[in-house]
């Protein structure tokens, strides 16, 4: 009866043991669960970064084409296919469109009436337009201001010439209350001033304070943000001061 008894109260005792031992596994594991974050292990995970193979340079109906004197449209007679009204009687690509309406929209909102004087230009437009350059003050001049056929981002249906002010693709848009508050803000919509007065060596041309060409939201503010006006400069690609 005695022995009885005793292991009786060995194995009570074991029992609470058993339970004592429990209640600490248990306890441990709702600790670490519900400790502070501050005190986890800081993150290791890197930050962002832009990723510039995202679009193709070189595809016409990429946003990204870069399209210069050394880097003609393939294939040179190269035609968008959702061209639409951006303002009668230009046409865009539709998505610069809706970029450009959302712009000129604000810019009214502002104050200022932009108008797009010069969107989607074909092969043979752009063909008759650097000839008439061409026949009006030599080759040399037209080629600082006026693009062959085939090497024109406005054939792309990326770009759009803009006027306000009465000052109409000329210098003075630059100055104007309208131009100057489209050079600040078009990058807002996807749009980036593609030919700076301080980039003609690697542009290509004279300064085009009117010229805005569409890239996408996502790189015109990254270009914004790091201070860099060309695409050549930001892709790491030649300078196309010449064909
Ligand atoms: N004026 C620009 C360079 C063009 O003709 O495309
Ligand atoms: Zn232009």
């Amino acid at each position: 009866m005695a022995q009885a008894s005793t292991g009786k109260g060995i194995l009570e005792g074991m029992k609470k043991y058993a339970l004592l031992c429990l209640v600490l596994v248990v306890g441990i594991g709702v600790y670490a669960w519900l400790k502070p974050s501050h005190a986890k292990a800081p993150s290791t995970k890197p930050a962002a970064t832009f990723n510039k193979k995202k679009y193709s340079l070189s595809d016409p109906s990429s946003p990204w084409v870069v399209v210069n004197k050394k880097r003609p449209l393939s294939p040179l007679q190269y035609a968008p296919t959702d061209l639409v009204q951006a303002g009668n009687p230009q046409l865009l690509r539709s998505q610069a469109a809706d970029a450009l309406a959302a712009m000129l929209d604000d810019a009214q909102k502002a104050g200022y009436t932009l108008t797009p004087e010069s969107g989607y230009r074909s092969f043979e437009t752009q063909q008759i337009a650097y000839n008439s350059e061409v026949n009006g003050f030599g080759q040399q001049y037209a080629d600082k201001e006026s693009a062959r056929p085939g090497y024109s981002e406005h054939q792309t249906g990326w770009a759009v010439d803009l006027g306000s002010d009465n000052c109409n693709v000329q210098d003075c848009f630059g100055s104007t209350p309208g131009g100057k508050w489209a050079v600040a803000n078009a990058y807002k919509y996807g749009f980036i001033l593609r030919y700076p007065a301080d980039k003609t060596t690697i542009t290509g041309y004279r300064n085009e304070a009117w010229h805005f060409r569409y890239v996408g939201k996502e790189l015109s503010t990254e270009m914004h943000n790091k201070h860099i006006a060309t695409l050549e400069e930001f892709f790491g690609l030649p300078a196309a001061p010449n064909y």
